[in-house]
């Protein structure tokens, strides 16, 4: 057997790996080829001399195409000519399909296009297609098990023993049983396992194949009942990446801010933009999943998506509890740290801040309005980040102490492609948020992520879009390269602070009626534009009164963002900061390798009120 993989980060290359491994252990004769491999053809033409079955897993990428990294295979198949450089009448072949079944009618569609072709160049399928949702529990091991048992197993020595050996007392299997078997999975038009449509065809391969109780209820249950939203998978890999998962779609993270200014070492840019104290504030999320799959998103795509709420909802205050809990825990964790400041530790026993921009679409979350009510009234600032994809939820939201839509491109055709949506009409629903942004009367954020090659090109239709939603700050940041196993992005679409100035600066040239360059924060290659309202005499007051913020929503009154601002300090003030380290807060220390000196702790310094520690 031959393992055949088309992957871009990594899913299908594991599910690869896997059946490798299994076959081996089966006694299989088996090698594995990445369809990327430059020498495909090569490799699969000395395969086909000694391996009579050709496994190909793929997964399926933007708008149901193959798997970037393997264009090349995927187009040379096209040709009419690649029958005469591969004998495909001799090639046996079964195809396993990744994909996610928010993409509809593109759900797994090039491991589908790619059964349908190799049939179509003569090749003989000699199981049915597997097709795992990323969400869905795993249909591989039955996929697995279908193919153990199939012509394909049979033509490489092996048949439906390997069933035999793990089955139950009650095993019934005949070589009957074994011929209806194959007649299911060969169907006519070549069947599926795992669609929807396929998961009474597993029950009878449950039945046929005597397999466990559990595991056919197991796949009985798919239907009707809400699903957890992380399947065992997602959640070792979210873990991997540092997330403390709480309840079943949320999670908290410490961020590398929070250690570096309880060490000392400087604030994040919202402490220089809005006064926040980096060692108070807790990153978390109530939505692990979001409706994107952004070419930025740190999270390497391992968090789920979705376009509608479709699981089992945790309580809010479960999550609140759960979150400050995990949070503190991990603050604990700090104790031992070289440089950890005592007094800024025990302060951060507190939390004070909530930035709800961790990972996913926070206002999916169907008690969002419940969950934000809890944290202010534990006197917990929020800032909330929406990709904009949402208006209903949008509209609907409670008051948050700030509230961010991510602005990814200036038009629809960037936005594709920097955000890969997955609603078709997402420019409609990008364009409804901002209005509902505009209309909401709160303290209100464009977030911009600058992208070299992707979206930089139009300076003028960030203009418009800061027009029609009139957001009070405008925060323009450089991508930050995420690295990762196969990342999306190069080192090359990472612009420098001094593009990101002057990319500011002509957006602020085009509004400058309303808006004025405000902070920057060097180090975040982050520039904040503010509108001038926020401005008295040359003073800026960007920074945020939090006491005065939770009096007024205790309140119940309406209020507006000018009823809580507070004046920036002047090292945050752009232009009056440290020369060439814009916007670092000078009672903090910049760290440098073996440098063993201390720093001076926030609270120790004058202009910073008690409030904003
Ligand atoms: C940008 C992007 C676009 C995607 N488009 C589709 C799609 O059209 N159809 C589908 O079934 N899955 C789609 N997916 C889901 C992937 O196929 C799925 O996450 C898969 O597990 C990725 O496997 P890989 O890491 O081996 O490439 C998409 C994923 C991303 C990140
Ligand atoms: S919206 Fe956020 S979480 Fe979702 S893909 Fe984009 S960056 Fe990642």
């Amino acid at each position: 057997m031959i393992i055949c993989y088309g992957s871009q980060t990594g899913n299908a290359e594991n599910f690869a790996k896997d059946l490798y491994e299994d076959a081996s252990e089966k006694g299989f004769k088996v090698g594995i080829i990445s369809l990327a491999s430059p020498d495909f053809l090569e490799k699969a033409r000395h395969a086909l001399d000694s391996s009579p079955v050709f496994v190909f897993i793929t997964s399926t990428w933007t708008d149901g195409t193959p798997p970037p990294s393997c264009s090349s295979f995927f187009s040379w198949l096209q040709q009419d000519s690649c029958k005469l450089e591969l004998d495909f009448n001799n090639v046996k072949f079964t195809v396993f399909g990744l994909g996610n079944s928010e993409y509809a009618a593109n759900f797994c569609k090039a491991a589908r296009d790619l059964d349908d072709r190799l049939v179509a160049l003569g090749g003989k399928r000699v199981c049915a297609r597997g097709e795992e949702d990323d969400y869905s529990p795993s249909i591989f091991g039955s996929w697995k098990d279908s193919l153990w048992v199939s012509q394909g197993a049979r033509l490489m020595g092996n048949s439906v023993q390997f069933i035999q050996e793990d089955s139950d007392e009650e095993s019934t299997s005949s070589a009957q049983e074994e011929d209806d078997l194959d007649d299911m999975l060969q169907g006519e038009e070549g069947g599926t396992c795992g669609s929807k449509a396929d998961l009474e065809d597993l029950e009878d391969l449950g039945k046929i194949a005597s397999r466990g109780k559990e595991e056919k209820e197991g796949v009985v249950t798919l239907r009707g009942k809400p699903k957890k939203m992380l399947n065992p998978s997602l959640e070792a890999s979210l873990t991997k990446q540092g997330y403390k998962l709480v309840g079943s779609h949320s999670g908290v993270k410490l961020c590398r801010w929070t250690k570096s200014m309880l060490r000392g070492r400087g604030g994040c840019y919202k402490h220089t933009f809005y006064g926040i104290a980096s060692y108070q504030c807790m990153e978390a999320t109530p939505s692990l999943a979001c409706a994107n799959k952004c070419v930025f998103c740190w999270r390497h795509h391992k968090n789920p998506v979705g376009t509608s709420w479709r699981w089992e909802t945790d309580d809010p205050q479960f999550l609140v509890d759960g979150f400050v809990s995990k949070h503190r825990a991990m603050i604990k964790e700090m104790r031992g740290l070289p440089g950890v400041i005592p007094e800024r530790l025990e302060e951060a026993d507190t939390v004070r801040h909530c930035a709800l921009s961790l990972v996913g679409e926070p206002i999916i979350y169907p008690h969002i309005n419940k969950f934000i009510n809890l944290l202010h009234e534990q006197s917990i600032s929020t800032f909330l980040v929406s990709n904009a994809q949402f208006p209903s939820q949008m509209e609907n939201l409670v008051p948050c102490t700030q509230l961010y839509v991510s602005i990814d491109a200036s038009n629809a055709e960037e936005l594709k492609a920097v955000d890969r949506p997955l609603f078709s009409d997402f420019w409609e629903r990008f364009l409804e948020c901002i209005d509902i942004l505009d209309r909401k009367g709160q303290r209100t954020v464009f977030r911009l992520t600058l992208v070299k090659s992707f979206n930089m090109s139009e300076v003028e239709g960030y203009a418009n879009l800061i027009r029609r939603g009139r957001p009070d700050f405008v925060e323009i940041k450089g991508v930050t390269f995420t690295g990762g196993k196969k990342p999306q992005l190069g080192m090359s679409n990472v612009p420098w602070h001094a593009e990101v100035v002057s990319f500011a600066s002509q957006i602020c040239k085009m509004v400058d009626d309303e808006y004025e360059i405000a902070s920057e924060h060097a180090h975040s290659c982050a520039i904040l534009l503010a509108n001038k309202k926020f401005k008295r005499g040359s003073d800026w007051y960007t920074w945020i009164d939090y006491p005065k913020f939770f009096e007024l929503v205790r309140s119940g009154q309406p209020f507006t963002s000018l009823d809580y601002m507070t004046k920036t300090p002047e090292w945050a003030v752009y232009g009056r900061g440290i020369p060439g380290d814009g916007g670092f807060d000078p009672a903090e220390i910049h760290y440098r390798k073996g440098d063993s000196r201390t720093s001076t702790p926030m609270s120790s310094r004058p202009d910073t009120p008690s409030s904003m520690r």
